[in-house]
């Protein structure tokens, strides 16, 4: 195999996964499969197991601290504050299950022959966030800072950082979970062994937002592009293809039935702060006239249509959508992964999401491109360039435009640092643009008001 591309599967060691998407078609036998999953049973597996070797020695977690700064406390005299320095500097969030002292989305795990226990990054990596003091498994985590995190740790372990071919985050939060599964898997044969020389598919996908998984229970479809099943279970694994064989594979399945099981029965954190009913009763017949068909109705009787809206109509930044190149796909689906579940060879659009907790998951649009939910409602008022939170605190939270506080930027500054860098969000950049879904444009102030209170309810 190309050393470099080595050096990437290694690294990413584990890597991520499952970006690849799907769409409405293809039913097959997985669904009895997915029926025997066990919620609890996955539950558990997700927050205790590792399913890769480590990639790193279990002290790279405090050797990190030289690269944090003078000023990190000492993990030796002063465990908890170096947790929080550490979470800080990455975009970690305290982990809302025993973990051993690490961070959500960091974990033990089982060690190559020399250090019998070492580190590895999980799921909740990128699926781990928090709001207002509190982490959520399956909030999509908005401060990451995966870059530098599996560069430092590395060099933490005594090894050169790894060369990225491609754009891991140019800004906290994003992150490039599809390249990562693009890359790996074109490491391998259909029947999952290895190849000497990565297979050149033309695939090219940017940065994206994490989306919730409290959402998957209602799709037919999931990924951004909506074209793969949302029942697909072996989706769900691609992460693990750094380092896992086929027969890993396979022996490993079972428990991602239940993990599946697990993701469909998580639900969104309500709205914490005070609604105005009257205002959002108002809100919601804006929203059924205007969003439902779309989106779904919400309440007792709620409905979701599971639309793949098409480029042409929804008009936001293209470059994901048309990511996926058709040699990926058919490579794709000629593996293992496309066995039983089939990515859908026609490239659409994006899936209008379900909107269920909403509030929590700022910055919106599937790039994270848009600040808050009265951007998204307002396409000509949204800016640019602009910051990113400093914390997930309520502090930081704007409960009236409903998303982050942001400064918009006109220019960055060049002599800021690339860590302060990181902290801007540029829609100039590839992928990230922030154009498109103009469906509220035309609404008045006042309606637009009413619908972001409505919208704080789901
Ligand atoms: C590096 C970050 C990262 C890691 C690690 C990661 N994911 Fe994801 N995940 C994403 C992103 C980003 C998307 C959206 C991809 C897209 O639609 O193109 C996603 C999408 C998904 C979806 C589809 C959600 C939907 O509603 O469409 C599921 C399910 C999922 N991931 C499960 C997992 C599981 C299980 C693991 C661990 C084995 C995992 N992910 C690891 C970033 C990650
Ligand atoms: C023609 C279909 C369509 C209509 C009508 C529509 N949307 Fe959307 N909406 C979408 C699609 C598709 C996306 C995903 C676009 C993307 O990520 O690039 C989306 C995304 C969103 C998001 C971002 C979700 C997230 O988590 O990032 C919000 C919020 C939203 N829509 C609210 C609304 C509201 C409110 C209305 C009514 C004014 C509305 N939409 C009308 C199709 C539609």
């Amino acid at each position: 195999m190309d050393k470099r591309w080595r050096a990437i599967s290694g690294i990413l060691g584990l890597a991520l996964a499952s970006m690849l998407v799907l769409a409405g078609p293809g039913f097959t036998a997985s669904f009895q499969v997915l029926d025997q999953g066990d919620p609890e049973r996955g539950r558990i597996a997700l927050t205790t197991q590792s399913f890769l070797p480590a990639a790193w020695k279990r002290e790279a977690f405090e050797l990190v601290r030289e690269r944090l700064g003078p000023e990190t406390p000492d993990p030796a005299t002063n465990p908890n504050a170096y947790l929080a320095a550490f979470q800080d500097r990455y975009g970690l969030h305290p982990a809302p299950y025993p973990n051993n002292g690490l961070p959500m989305g960091l974990r033990l795990a089982p060690g190559k022959k020399d250090a019998p226990t070492g580190l590895h990054i999980d799921c909740l990596v990128c699926h781990g966030g928090s709001i207002g003091g509190q982490s959520y498994v399956g909030l999509g985590n908005t401060r990451l800072d995966l870059d530098p995190l599996l560069k430092d740790l590395a060099v933490a372990n005594g090894e050169r950082p790894p060369v990225a071919l491609f754009t891991l985050n140019s800004t906290r939060g994003t992150n490039n979970a599809g390249m990562i599964d693009v890359a790996l898997l074109t490491l391998r044969n259909p029947d999952l062994s290895f190849r000497t020389f990565p297979l050149l598919t033309g695939a090219n996908i940017p940065e994206l937002d994490t989306p919730a998984w409290w959402l998957l229970k209602k799709k037919q479809s999931k990924y951004y592009d909506g074209r793969t099943p949302a029942h697909a279970v072996r989706s769900n694994m691609q992460f693990l293809l750094g380092d896992l064989t086929r027969a890993q594979f396979e022996a490993l399945e079972p428990t991602f039935v239940d993990i599946d099981a697990y993701l469909r029965s998580l639900s969104p954190p309500p709205y914490p702060f005070p609604i105005n009913k009257a205002l959002a009763r108002t809100g919601e017949a804006v929203f059924t006239e205007n969003c439902s068909r779309c989106h779904g109705t919400y309440g007792s009787a709620s409905t979701y249509p599971n639309k793949i809206v098409p480029l042409d109509v929804i008009k936001t930044d293209p470059a994901r959508a048309k990511g996926l190149s058709d040699k990926f796909v058919a490579h794709y689906n000629a593996s293992w992964f496309g066995e039983l579940d089939k990515v859908d060879e026609t490239c659409q659009g994006y899936q209008a999401p379900p909107l269920d907790g909403v509030w929590a998951t700022a910055p919106y649009l599937h790039n994270g491109s848009v600040p808050t939910l009265e951007l998204v409602l307002n396409s000509k008022a949204r800016p640019k360039k602009f910051t990113r939170p400093s914390s997930t605190e309520f502090t930081q939270y704007d409960p009236v435009n409903v998303g982050w506080q942001f400064e918009a930027v006109e220019t960055v500054d060049r002599t800021l640092s690339p860590r302060e860098k990181k902290q801007i969000v540029d829609t100039s950049r590839f992928g990230l643009g922030s154009q498109g879904h103009t469906f509220g444009d035309s609404l008045s102030d006042a309606e637009r008001r009413a619908l972001i209170e409505y919208l704080k309810t789901l």
